[in-house]
């Protein structure tokens, strides 16, 4: 068994909770007036100055117009404008946001929370809010509202205090129930959590149901740890640890793990959505979703080597071989014959969606065996997902491809240490999260 070793700071937790419902609970909706705002933000323990002080995140990013478009077409009986925004600035906004339909399906573009410096995070929203340009409800209400206007316009005059005053809820707010990361985001097992009727977790993702399996497995390792020595080892270094303990079963590559993650409180089922790569996904987005956890091109061709084993099913891929575009009904980048075979495996899905849905192996030359032919099934116009052959046909991925095809020990070398990488991305150390009992529940 390969060894491991302990960079993070032991024991590691679990996270307790996996609600889809979590955020209706705890995040303050647009819609919100000062006093609620006061009400949410008192539950966890923060007090109305640090209520309005943290609300001046919003000097930075972007909000949906749907978050805000209310208050510029269907404010109330008598004010189909909400009288609190300057009427210019509603204007504005009038010609980048435009009525939503009432199907309910429009564009929906963003545009900037602050005015004034968009990409800058400085106390510029409150003079914003001054000018009543606080583009949702719950911005401008902090002027509207007695109890609050004044700490806007002390927020509005002096941009160092409220930097600090910022600094030191930032810091109070990330030690409350927040994990690292955002939550159920990381190497925490907050995939293993199971839903319950009112909270469904990740497990009912699109992304994860019916793909992702082997569930038990975990369950049986966890029952033999915590029956000789309970709460000691974490769900989350479980998994790290299965995965290490499969790419040398099925692959022979051997690498060190990293202990002493734990496991988070929280599986939202709306998580994976943000998170993980759809499968139609091109190399462009693959890259940018890989980035955005700190995985370099090279470092996310190499990982998709892991689908040199498992399987998909066809409903990951069945739009490349029946419904590709216009002019295409089937996806030029496979080869004819294979998708031939595969339409023999694969009937086109029934317009109700309810039909029967097979798997077929990811990689055609080599199923079970962790190695490099998966490379070689692209070269070979065989990539089974859209987000598989992109890597061929993309031009900054397929000299990586046709090196990781010519060279096995030199691909499996990148993936070992890649794999390592990975098992680190968002963990919880140290006091946060838990050591789950049962991973499939909070402690
Ligand atoms: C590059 C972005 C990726 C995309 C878009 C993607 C997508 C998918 C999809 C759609 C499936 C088939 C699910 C189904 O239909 O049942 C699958 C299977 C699989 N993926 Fe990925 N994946 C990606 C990267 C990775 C990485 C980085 C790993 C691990 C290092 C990985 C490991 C696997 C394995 C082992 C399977 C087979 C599962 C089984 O046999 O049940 N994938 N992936």
């Amino acid at each position: 068994m390969p060894t491991q070793t302990h960079p993070f700071d032991i024991p590691s937790h679990d996270g307790r909770v996996s609600l889809i419902d979590e955020p209706t609970q705890n995040l303050p909706p647009p819609i919100f007036d000062a006093k609620q705002l006061e009400d949410n933000f008192a539950r966890k323990g923060l007090s109305l100055d640090e209520m309005v002080t943290l609300s001046g995140a919003h000097s930075i990013g972007v909000s949906h117009c749907s978050s805000f478009s209310t208050r510029l077409y269907t404010f109330n009986a008598t004010h189909p404008q909400d009288p609190s925004m300057d009427p210019s600035f509603a204007k504005e906004l009038k010609a980048k946001c435009p009525p939503p339909p009432s199907s309910g399906n429009g564009p929906n573009p963003t545009v900037p929370l602050d005015v004034l410096t968009p990409d800058k995070l400085d106390n510029k929203y409150y003079k914003d809010l001054n000018n009543h340009h606080g583009l949702l409800t719950s911005d401008q209400t902090l002027l509207s509202s007695s109890a609050t206007a004044g700490i806007v316009r002390n927020n509005a005059r002096n941009d160092a205090a409220w930097a600090n005053k910022f600094a030191a809820a930032m810091v109070k707010m990330g030690s409350i129930d927040v994990l690292t990361g955002k939550q159920g985001e990381g190497c925490d097992a907050s995939i293993l959590l199971d839903s319950t009727p009112r909270k469904p977790t990740e497990k009912e993702n699109i992304a994860n149901n019916p793909s992702l399996r082997g569930y038990e497995v975990i369950d049986e390792a966890k029952a033999e740890l915590e029956a000789q020595c309970p709460q000691t080892v974490s769900c989350a270094d479980i998994i790290a640890f299965a995965a290490r303990d499969s790419a040398y079963k099925v692959g022979g590559i051997n690498y060190k793990v990293e202990s002493g993650r734990r496991d988070g409180r929280v599986s939202l089922i709306d998580e994976p959505t943000q998170n993980l790569p759809p499968p139609f996904f091109d190399a462009k987005q693959l890259e940018d979703n890989f980035a955005r956890k700190g995985l370099s091109l090279d470092e996310m061709v190499t990982l998709s080597g892991a689908h040199s084993i498992g399987v998909s099913h066809c409903s990951s891929f069945s739009t490349r071989l029946y419904t590709f575009n216009a002019t295409h009904p089937q996806d030029p980048s496979m080869d004819p014959n294979f998708a031939k075979e595969l339409k023999a495996k694969c009937p086109p899905p029934p317009s109700s969606g309810n039909g029967p849905n097979p798997t077929v192996p990811l990689d055609v030359l080599t199923p079970d065996k962790l190695d490099n032919k998966y490379y070689k099934d692209l070269n070979n116009h065989h990539g089974l997902l859209t987000s598989d052959q992109t890597l061929l046909s993309s031009s900054a991925t397929a000299g990586i491809v046709r090196n990781n095809a010519r060279n096995d020990a030199a691909w499996a070398n990148k993936f070992a240490a890649t794999m390592v990488k990975m098992g680190s991305i968002d963990v919880l150390t140290g006091e946060q999260g838990e050591v789950r009992k049962n991973c499939r529940v909070v402690n």
